[in-house]
């Protein structure tokens, strides 16, 4: 960090004025970098100073105090009411592509180069391809630098005044960064809340017992229509520049619109760095796709990208239709998150007795999909997020992730809404599949069934995945015969699948005598198999393929495993205390250790003298993690273990090199660093995708 550049000693001014002048224009520097650049100058301490002399200088000699003060951010006196502001140029919306497809883009491409009449051998039209911000629209007016008005869209011709408000944003520049500002420059942009910044604010409301804001979008446009300006001030809002509106004598105006851009990035304006420009629908095409991966990732939400003609000449041949510029679309992506209403909470059992809560919701159609369900991961999170039956609350879909309940509409609760949940109250204290008590040990997120093979839905689960194609790939043998059979009382134990025989099978529903051979053909190969695979498909908690295929290697022979001491498990490469702990535990049950015996019995069998292939190369190789935290239902350690099983690294600090930030509830200040060093934010499910692209991941349920 360098220096503050102002003057160390007021007492080198014997004129306030220009000490006052000096500091100034060194602060409004430092929130330059600070707040636009995402490089401080100075720390926190030194930047207090140099305020708190300026305050002071101001108290003492009222008449220094200007309007583009950095004091002057942290809000005046309350409102009665916003002053209605004309637009000297009207504020428009843009056209919505709905094609969410690569088509959408072509489809704009195709009517700008109709409405231009060029044909098919004519060059490509130059497009700028940037963001669409999800928050509030602002005109910034400038005039001889300084900025004198904000207001908002309104009806786009008439806005609201909340200049008050908006000189609180710290990346907004109370005056331009240059020597020859134009006679009038209105700069037009996005107010929006950062995502880090939202769930901090949220935060403190909670800890507070305050209301909190439903989602960033609210929370920007809430803020800035607040008419008491010191709420504003407290709340964390950004601005980011996408447009103009009157300008009067700004000499060299940039022609084309990435220059514009350019040219107020320069002036001090936040111009976001997710844009593009270059020829052809392609351009776009591209930029659509890339921001489809990274949005999850950005330090905001967005609502789509926007395609704009990159030169002006054309933007004005080109001109409007209905009230829209004919030059610009807005592109959107399929919705991830959308409200629906709670039907029940419902309990699953799953593979290693783990019990989760899952919201039963109102079908709604989230990114592409229809959602029935949505994960409510544990206890915690459903008490946390007070998930009651009857409410409404926002489903969100992110990928391929499982979908999860978002928040709740806490305005929108019905007067017969369920009561507050309890895992234990609810299930009386046993499991809702086999009745076995339940059990939440101390440190542990979940509640896990106790009920073990015993319980019919672990059973299911567990044959599922002995059957499954990366463990002993048994075709056939899905979820609805699975079902049958351990319903049936057919299959009890994993060696009950070796003792099928033709008639039972062909006796079950939907059951064709070719399909019961087929079976049976399946399991017999299956006997045939390899170290490794059987190890995985032994279905140890924490054992996924990677670490199945370390065991074997390193051990040779399952029974050298099966008694191996956590030392020796330890001394397996990827292998840790939690790791080992558990594959003991697993061992030192008989009735494991029967079905071990029995499964041997019945002809399973695999070479030991045979080499076992190299693990696949590591997935996370070479990429370095932050966790912070709590992960709903891993502990720290655990997903530590697992990352660096899967290659990676564990780092304590958030910084360039970090690939992804792993974050769970309550995490602080390393989201928000990663959120404004941009580097990917995963959750639990984000991570487990990840680490399952070896299947070394799949203990989870
Ligand atoms: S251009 C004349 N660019 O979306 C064109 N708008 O319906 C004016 N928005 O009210 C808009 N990001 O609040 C433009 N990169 C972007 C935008 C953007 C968000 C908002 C804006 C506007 C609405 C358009």
């Amino acid at each position: 960090m360098s220096q503050a550049q102002a003057p160390q000693s007021a007492s080198l001014f014997a004129d306030p004025a220009a000490r006052a002048a000096a500091l100034r224009a060194e602060l409004a520097r430092l929130d330059h970098a600070y707040y636009v650049l995402d490089a401080p100058l100075v720390s926190d301490a030194d930047y207090d100073t140099l305020f708190r002399e300026l305050q002071a200088l101001e108290a003492a000699h009222p008449e220094l105090r200007t309007p583009d003060s950095p004091t002057q951010r942290v809000g005046g006196a309350p409102l009665p009411q916003f002053a209605p502001v004309r637009h000297a140029v009207p504020m428009l919306s843009i056209q919505t592509e709905t094609d969410t497809t690569p088509q959408g883009a072509a489809a704009f491409d195709q009517r700008v180069r109709n409405k231009l009449a060029l044909s098919a051998d004519d060059p490509p039209v130059t497009y700028n391809a940037e963001l669409k911000f999800d928050g509030l629209a602002i005109n910034l007016r400038y005039e001889h630098g300084t900025l004198v008005q904000a207001a908002t869209r309104g009806d786009g011709e008439t806005g609201e005044d909340v200049t008050q408000n908006v000189r609180t944003i710290r990346s907004v520049p109370l005056q331009l960064h240059t020597t020859h500002p134009p006679a009038v420059l209105e700069v037009r942009g996005e107010v929006l809340m950062k995502r880090a910044d939202f769930e901090r604010y949220n935060e403190r409301q909670r800890a507070k017992g305050l209301p909190t804001l439903v989602n960033p979008r609210n929370g920007a446009a809430g803020s800035i229509r607040q008419l008491d300006p010191t709420i504003a001030a407290q709340r964390p809002l950004a601005f980011y520049a996408y447009g103009w509106g009157e300008i009067v004598g700004w000499v060299h105006q940039p022609d084309t619109y990435h220059a514009m851009l350019d040219a107020l990035a320069a002036m001090g304006l936040p111009v976001a760095e997710q844009r593009v420009h270059g020829p052809g629908a392609q351009t776009l095409i591209d930029f659509h796709g890339r921001i489809a991966t990274e949005r999850d990732s950005l330090p905001f939400d967005i609502d789509g990208v926007v395609y704009k003609v990159d030169s002006l000449a054309l933007q004005a041949e080109l001109g409007f239709r209905n009230r829209e510029p004919v030059w610009a679309v807005a592109h959107k992506y399929p919705a991830q998150e959308r409200s629906t209403r709670v039907l029940a909470i419902d309990i699953q059992v799953g593979r290693t007795g783990k019990l989760t809560p899952v919201a039963k919701l109102e079908p709604v159609f989230v990114g592409g999909v229809t959602v029935t369900n949505a994960t409510l991961h544990n206890e915690d999170e459903v008490r946390r997020k007070d998930v009651r039956v009857g409410d409404a609350v926002i489903v969100r879909r992110a990928g391929d992730v499982i979908p999860e309940v978002v928040s709740v509409l806490l305005d929108q609760r019905p007067a017969n809404a369920g009561q507050p949940f309890d895992l234990d109250k609810q299930l009386g204290g046993h499991c809702p599949v086999c009745g076995s008590a339940i059990v939440r040990e101390e440190g542990e997120a979940d509640w896990r069934c106790t009920g073990g093979l015993f319980c019919a839905a672990q059973r299911k689960q567990a044959i599922l995945h002995y059957a499954s194609r990366r463990a002993m790939d048994i075709e056939g043998l899905g979820e609805k015969l699975v079902d049958q059979l351990v319903d049936g009382g057919i299959v009890n134990v994993l060696p009950d699948l070796y003792r099928l025989g033709l008639l039972k099978l062909a006796a079950l529903d939907r059951m064709a005598d070719k399909s019961a051979t087929n079976l049976l053909d399946a399991l017999q190969a299956s006997k045939s198999t390899t170290l490794p695979r059987f190890i995985y498909a032994l279905g140890i908690r924490q054992v996924g393929e990677a670490t199945a295929k370390e065991l074997a290697r390193h051990f040779g022979s399952l029974d050298t495993l099966m008694d191996a001491s956590l030392e020796q498990l330890q001394a397996v490469s990827d292998v840790g205390p939690v790791v080992a702990r558990s594959i003991r535990t697993f061992f030192d049950q008989p009735h494991n250790r029967e079905v071990v015996e029995q499964l041997r019995a019945c002809g399973v069998h695999w070479d030991e003298s045979a080499p076992v292939e190299a693990a696949a190369p590591k997935p996370l190789a070479g990429k370095t993690f932050v966790l912070t935290g709590a992960l709903p239902t891993m502990s720290r350690e655990e997903a530590k273990e697992r990352i660096e099983a899967a290659g990676g690294k564990v780092a304590g600090s958030v910084s360039k090199k970090t690939d992804y930030v792993v974050a769970g509830a309550e995490a602080g200040s390393k989201l928000a660093k990663a959120q404004e060093l941009g580097i990917a934010v995963l959750g639990q499910e984000g991570l487990m995708t990840l680490l399952d692209h070896d299947g070394a991941a799949d203990q989870g349920a």
